[in-house]
């Protein structure tokens, strides 16, 4: 395929195609592993990612790229095929997750600072040689307004970083996804996060062109914009629908190569009806789908369960997930779909 970065991001978000996040670092991994009883080793590990990388029905229709941790982009199978290779093999791209996770901000308590841009370069370098074409970094933004959490800071050192590292990104041939995530942890309401999301926004484009960074050859992955789970309201997919692409007409500029959401914790089916609301009030400037964690692997883990015997109906589990989100990705998606599974 191309290697011209805007040709891999138009890829990435190709019509009904979204991305799996599989990048997550090894303590969190345990944490998911905890919940299903399974000990957390490099090869439950491995057996897991290539139980879903070589789901072929789930990859060849609706995965466009996987995003993968440091260790896993390094594995190899049981039988010695680099897992890189079993995902090109499947037409999904092989991206890879940059960032060295957020940190306290020193002097902000509440507000972290992503970190990993020392060395960076020089690791681009080698994580283009073993096939990735596109990286990820997160930037973290918590609420919590009666603490002064985001400061302004936090807002600006974050999005600053995004942007010296989707330069770098560029620079290596790679395309960077920027995720700036807004969580949805709080207790506040949908239109804090939607506040918050915009000063976010608004800071990490500038940031980008300043640091001249092509807006084609680059994924946004955002939050949607939600009430937080503490405020224990549920917003509709219909008020989430008009409040995320509301944000995103006003501050997220036409140009780039398309938006990848991420689910932070919405349930699976919620995830699915919100990206599927999203899109059904179309047609929107960019293409909007899913770069899913949680919401896309929570059914496959548990049919899993770290068992050789379960592989086939976890990676029916997938599939299922994968086809209702690929759905959405097209405004197509119907509740009584779900109970097909
Ligand atoms: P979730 O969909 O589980 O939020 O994970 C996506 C992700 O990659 C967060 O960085």
């Amino acid at each position: 395929m191309s290697e011209r970065l805007e040709d891999i991001a138009a890829a990435m978000v190709a019509d009904g195609k979204g991305l799996l996040a599989a990048d997550e670092s090894s303590g969190t991994i345990k944490k998911r592993f905890d919940v299903i009883g399974v000990e957390s080793t490099a090869d439950s590990r491995r057996d897991y990612r290539e139980m879903m990388f070589r789901a072929s029905e789930a990859m060849t229709k609706y995965i466009s790229g996987v995003i993968l941790y440091d260790e896993t982009i390094h594995q190899k199978a049981a039988d010695g095929t680099p897992l890189v290779d079993i995902i090109k093999a499947s037409g999904a791209i092989p991206g890879i997750k940059v960032d060295a996770g957020a940190k306290p901000l020193a002097g902000f308590p509440g507000d972290t600072i992503t970190e990993g841009l020392d060395g960076l370069r020089e690791r681009l370098a080698d994580y283009y040689k073993l096939g990735a074409r596109f990286a990820k970094w997160r930037a973290v933004i918590d609420i919590d307004v009666s603490k002064g959490v985001p400061s302004a800071t936090s807002i600006a050192s974050n999005a600053h970083a995004l942007a010296r590292y989707a330069a770098l990104c560029q620079e290596a041939g790679i395309v960077p996804i920027v995720e700036p995530e807004v969580l949805m942890d709080g207790a506040h309401d949908i239109d804090t996060c939607y506040e918050i999301s915009k000063a976010t926004l608004t800071k990490l484009y500038t940031e980008l062109y300043a640091a001249r960074v092509a807006l084609e050859g680059t994924i946004l992955k955002p939050n949607m914009v939600l009430a937080g789970k503490k405020s224990g309201k549920v917003s509709s997919p219909g008020e989430v629908a008009e409040k995320t692409i509301k944000l995103f007409r006003e501050t997220v500029p036409a140009a780039i190569g398309g938006i990848a959401f991420l689910s932070g914790g919405q349930s699976d089916e919620e995830a699915t009806a919100n990206l599927n609301a999203i899109n059904a009030i179309g047609p929107h400037p960019w293409k909007l789908t899913f770069s899913y964690g949680r919401a896309l692997q929570a059914a496959p883990q548990k049919a899993w369960g770290g068992k050789a015997a379960n592989v086939a109906a976890a990676q029916a589990a997938f599939a299922h997930r994968a086809h209702m989100n690929h759905l959405a990705a097209l405004g197509q998606w119907q509740p009584t779909l779900e109970q097909a599974a």
